[in-house]
Formats: C-alpha cells, structure tokens, sequence
C-alpha cells in the first residue's frame, strides 16, 4: 500500500483488505477525510465521525501521505516514508443519541428544533458579561495582530458562505474593518490581494470542504492568520488554521444545514465582540448589551419554532408552485439566499434569493400570480425600503409571504401570510428570520414527498473538487 498510495493520483480514502491477511485493514487517505475509531477490540476507519459514534468515541484523524494497519486489537500508523508514528487520540464528546432521530420524522426537522440547545452550547463559557469580555481559547490571534488588522477576507461554500456573508456586514458596521466574503471555490482562482495583516476566516459545518481547505491554505501560504469556524473536531480545517472557533452544534446529519448555520452566525458574533473589545471599537456597554440579546436568542426560537404548525398549514397551501423568490436587503439579503437555497436543495423548486433593491433589475419580470414572493421584512433601517419592494411584488400579483418582527401591524395588510419572530436587534435578526424559511422547506419538501436527509445529488460534505 505504501508503494502504491506514492503512484495514485486525485483525491481518494482507501480502505483495502486481503484475503491472505483476514482481520487486517490497511487505510490510506489524500485530500478526502478518513478517520480511525478506537474501540475496544474493534477498530473502525470512515469517512465521517457520526458513522461511528455508537461504538466509540475515541478517532485519530489520518493525514495525507500516512498509512494506518488495523487488528480489532492494534493501530498502527506510519508516516509517508514508512515509519511507525504516535498519532493524538481526540475524545468526541457528541452523544452518540445525537446522531439519531430521536422521534423526529427526519434528521433535519430534529436539527430545526435542536437550535436553541445548539446556539447555548456555542455560547457557553465564552460571555463574561459582569466585565464585557469575550473568552475565546483557541482563537490564536495575540491582541497586536488584532489590533493591525487591515482587512478580513471570509471564505465558505454554500450555506457557510451565507453565513460569511452576514459576517461582512457585522464585521463592517461594528469593526470599521474592510471585509471580502468570497465563494471557496472562486477566491482560490481569482488571485485575490492578500497582506500579512489581513486576516482569512474561513467557514465549514465539516472542516473537510475540498475548496475551502484549498483557500485556507491559500491564505496561509500568502503569510495570512487563519482562523475557522467549524463543527467537527479535529477535521481538517480545525488542525490546519491558527485559530478556531468550535461551533457546538453536534453531528449535522441532514444534507440541508441548519443548525450548523445558526451556530455559525454566533461564532461570528463572538468573533466580532472579541476583536470589537481588544480593538476598542466596542465598548464594555455595547459588549453587554449585544451578549444580553444573545442570550435571548434561544428562548427566542423556541416561540418560533413553536408555530410549526401554522407554518406547515401555509407549506400546505403552496406546495405545488414551480418557483418562488426570496427577497432581502442588508444583514437579511443572505437570509433570502439561504431560503431559497434550503428550499431548492431539499424540494427542487426553483428559487431565487435577490437582493430586494435589485428587484428591477430582472427578476420582477417573473412575478405574476402563480409566484409566491418571500420577502424578510424585519424592522431596522431598510424595513420602509422593503414594504414598497413587497408593494411593487404585490402589483404584479404576487403571493407575498413576509417574516416580519412582532408588533408589525402594516406587514398584515400587504401580505397574504406572515411569519413573526420576536423583537431583537437588527444585527442579530437574521437567527431568528432564517428559522421559519427553514421550517417552510422543510414542509413544503415534506408535502412533495421528497428524501429531505439525502436530496438527490447533493452530498452533505463535498470533499472533491
Ligand atoms: C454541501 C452541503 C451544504 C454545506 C456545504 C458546505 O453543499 O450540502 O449543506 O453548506 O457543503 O459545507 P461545509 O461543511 O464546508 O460547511
């Protein structure tokens, strides 16, 4: 295999036995994930850690070049020239529960519901509110690096990207600083301008994301601090940047990611308070006042997820439309985005998120009554911005569904159904506007009769090119 794995070309996680040699696995990995579990005389390799949490919670992740041999009794793995090395044995503390369904239909309904506990357990420890300060242990940043950062680039595919994306407005408004939120898999060919003072984040539920790895190490060539946001222990990203920030939201094992999102977007809050605090760009006030509303947010979704059915009822009533547009602007323009694009990966109903303002520009041409227009309507500065974009939709005959904030008495006249989600600040309203467009896929979904956990040709971690 050590010969062997020196001639293959690509990307590949091999497992290879002989029948010579029974109760023998030899593993080799490149660029794809491969991960040894450590049992008691059982020894396991896969491609991802919920596979084997039911047997053990103990994994060494392989790295490119090495080779591991494995008994139900022994492990040993070599380096790329053949000798045997110590590899770091990580304890996942996921509950192994976490990786079923637990009475819930699908994966990913039980993952909606498992927001609130998920965005506690990404906050938990890191907020010291009697003294405004943000503990991050491992963001490998010291506080002169931070205090010369010039600009930050964010780089993340598909829902991690929309995430990303709400980062450049937070990053912007709060810190004053010059931020890029860029598509993995365009920034690592579009040379972007990178100096040793900028700082690359990079955004992953699985750490293991071909073009995201690719960029992360593209910035860490260029001489750049690398710091992810990620979920999984010991993943790829997680061993390579100089930072991290964990997102505890357990194993995401529906293809459609949710509460990887929300949790993500908390790590960019915590990340933007940290770097707000040391740069003294937020002050110990404001640090309290936004570490209070985030706090909040997890009673918050509860109320919301708790109109699930009525939800489900609207769901009921559109579920056969071929198209639907989603509209935002500002900090809810991704919110948009990240609708239309849950609703497209697990229905297959066309839809588009727009960036309201630009509604003129093309897409109004497709509204007409058969098209329903959602539209984040949520109170903050661009909300009378917004109305008349819903006006607009509405004189072309749109079905307008609005997610607006509570105590809105106007939303209730211009749209046929609303989605209400409490009062909190407009930074922070895209967590709670993003759950009822997750709940209105997922039933929509459910009423096509379609495998919301695996959607057709989507895979849940695109580790190849
Ligand atoms: C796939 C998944 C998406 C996910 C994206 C990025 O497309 O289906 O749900 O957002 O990959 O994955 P990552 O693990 O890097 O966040």
């Amino acid at each position: 295999m050590q010969e062997a794995v020196k001639e293959i070309r690509g990307s590949y996680a091999l497992g290879v036995m002989s029948n010579d040699e029974p109760g023998v696995i030899i593993a080799a990995r490149k660029d794809t994930p491969l991960i040894i579990g450590v049992g008691k005389n059982e020894n396991f390799i896969a491609s991802d850690i919920p596979a084997i949490l039911s047997r053990t919670r103990d994994i060494i992740s392989l790295d490119d070049g090495e080779t591991a041999m494995l008994t139900n009794s022994d492990i040993k793995v070599f380096d790329s020239g053949g000798k045997n090395i110590k590899k770091k044995i990580t304890r996942i503390l996921w509950n192994p529960k976490k990786a079923e369904k637990e009475g819930y239909r699908h994966f990913m309904l039980k993952e909606i519901f498992e927001q609130p506990r998920a965005i506690e357990d990404t906050l938990r420890g890191k907020l010291d509110i009697d003294n405004g300060r943000i503990h991050l242990a491992d963001i490998g940043l010291s506080p002169s690096y931070v205090r010369n950062i010039k600009k930050i680039f964010i780089v993340a595919c598909g829902t991690a990207y929309h995430a990303g994306m709400t980062g450049k407005f937070l990053i912007e408004k709060i810190l004053k600083i010059p931020c890029e939120t860029d598509i993995a898999s365009e920034f690592r060919y579009r040379e972007p301008v990178m100096n040793k003072n900028n700082l690359a984040v990079i955004i992953s539920q699985s750490g293991e994301t071909a073009d995201t790895l690719a960029a992360l190490r593209l910035a860490k060539n260029a001489g750049l601090k690398t710091l992810a946001i990620c979920n999984v222990v010991g993943s790829s990203a997680a061993r390579e940047a100089h930072g991290l920030i964990y997102t505890h939201a357990g194993p995401e094992i529906g293809v459609a990611s949710t509460k990887a999102f929300t949790t993500q977007l908390i790590a960019l809050y915590l990340l933007v308070l940290y770097l707000g605090r040391v740069r003294k760009a937020v002050s110990r006030e404001e640090a309290k006042k936004i570490m209070t509303a985030l706090l909040r947010l997890p009673h918050q979704i509860r109320t919301i997820l708790k109109k699930d059915k009525s939800i489900a009822a609207v769901a009921k009533k559109y579920y056969r439309k071929n198209a639907f547009l989603y509209l935002g602007r500002n900090i809810n323009f991704p919110i948009a985005l990240e609708g239309a694009l849950k609703l497209k990966e697990i229905s297959y109903i066309h839809a588009e998120g727009y960036a309201a303002g630009e509604m003129k520009h093309g897409p109004i041409a497709l509204i007409d009554k058969d098209m329903p227009v959602v539209a984040i309507a949520a109170q903050g500065k661009v909300y009378e911005k917004l109305i008349s974009n819903i006006q607009e939709a509405r004189t072309r005959k749109g079905i307008i569904l609005a997610v607006a904030t509570a105590g809105d008495k106007l939303i209730s006249k211009i749209a046929d159904e609303v989605f209400f989600v409490p009062v909190t600040s407009e930074e922070l309203s895209p967590v709670l506007n993003v759950i009822p467009l997750q709940l209105l896929s997922y039933y929509i979904a459910l009423y096509r009769h379609c495998d919301i956990d695996r959607p057709r040709n989507l895979a849940k971690s695109v580790v190849v090119e």
